[in-house]
């Protein structure tokens, strides 16, 4: 069946003629307005993706018409609309058709041009500083580990000489995994240190491990505070391990971060699993006189860190008289952030391509 204009005009005529049997309402009115556009149109003007929205107005108002009119405007209504599809179903087949030909005949086609190039990828931004990190310390030496997301009580709480009453373990501050009564409690890990314990009970002394790793915590959510974040962990244990290991350490880690030697300070801090503990702050490595990164004191701080406690070691297996260690927990997402300005942590699993496709 061809497409015919007239005869959709005629189907139109007919609808309004329907339309002059209703009660003049403001909806009637309406109605005629609207498709008076469509008879205003000179047959050649009528093309059927017009009459497929002209067949679409009275079937969204068939209240309007008289009750024993609506049976015929309806068929006539979708009479015009199938006629319409039927005719742009023909015409996308004829463009198909055509443009399939002219492609044949070779007609543009350029044996020179280099073909399209695949769109590509690119590494996230946290897998790239983790991978860079992994290059540093095993070219160090030094082992990468990885430990269970949801983890254990025991390990993420316990075996890391964290009190039962501290405030850590309260469900603001945890997701607490739903177990069984009676079965081990089950926590989506809140920091990589309890691998430290895991390798400890896997690993010979000495050894020296990092472990990067996502952790969750039940957070009230902003630029800055994300439920999941990443943090790498550090952990070195061997025959008489001190403070100057750990400096030394760290100050080898920021030199690997930033490409130069960096200053560093120690401030006194508390964690249950190292004594004594530090807060590892770092001379701002973006000013000389204070920024907005390092909110004008020219510090940063980075890295918490200290001496393994006994009792970790302990709950690892190993005998502190014999053998003492370090840990640092690195915020590997602040990390990321600092390096490439990123002012929202959200943005780092968001998944938005516009953010990804920057780096
Ligand atoms: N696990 C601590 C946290 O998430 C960070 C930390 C502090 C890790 C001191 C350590 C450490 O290994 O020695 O807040």
């Amino acid at each position: 069946m061809t497409y015919d204009a007239q005869a959709v005009r005629a189907l139109l005529d007919e609808i309004l003629a329907a339309l002059a049997s209703a009660p003049e309402s403001d909806e009637t009115r309406a109605l005629r307005e609207r498709l008076a556009r469509f008879t205003a149109l000179s047959g050649a003007e009528l093309t059927p993706a017009l009459a497929l929205e002209a067949s679409a107005i009275p079937l969204g108002a068939m209240r309007v018409f008289p009750k024993e009119a609506r049976g015929q405007v309806g068929a006539k209504a979708n009479a015009m609309k199938q006629a319409a599809d039927a005719a742009l179903a023909q015409e996308k087949e004829a463009a198909l058709a055509l443009a399939l030909a002219e492609e044949r005949t070779g007609k543009g086609f350029d044996a020179t041009l280099p073909p399209p190039l695949p769109s590509r990828g690119s590494l996230h931004p946290i897998t790239q500083v983790t991978r860079e990190l992994e290059d540093l310390f095993t070219s160090m030496g030094w082992t990468i580990l990885d430990g269970p997301e949801v983890e254990t009580e025991h390990f993420n709480f316990d075996a890391l000489n964290i009190s039962p009453d501290h405030p850590a373990r309260d469900t603001m501050d945890t997701f607490w995994v739903k177990t069984a009564p009676g079965a081990e409690r089950l926590v989506m890990r809140t920091h990589t240190s309890p691998v430290q314990v895991r390798a400890m009970k896997r690993l010979t002394p000495p050894f020296r491990a990092i472990v990067p790793g996502k952790v969750f915590r039940n957070e009230a959510l902003d630029a800055s505070h994300e439920h999941t974040f990443h943090q790498m962990e550090g952990l070195v244990v061997g025959k008489d391990i001190s403070v100057g290991h750990l400096i030394g350490a760290m100050k080898t880690l920021l030199r690997g971060i930033f490409g130069r030697d960096i200053e560093i300070r120690l401030r006194p801090g508390y964690f249950p699993f190292v004594e004594p503990g530090f807060e590892l702050d770092a001379r701002c490595p973006f000013c000389k006189e204070g920024c907005s990164v390092c909110k004008r004191s020219t510090w940063i701080e980075l890295l918490p860190c200290g001496m393994v406690h006994p009792n970790v070691l302990r709950a690892g297996g190993i005998d502190p008289e014999q053998w003492t260690g370090f840990a640092f927990g690195l915020g590997l997402s602040r990390l990321v952030m600092l390096r490439f300005s990123i002012d929202d942590i959200r943005h780092l699993l968001g998944g938005d391509v516009r953010f990804l496709e920057q780096f």
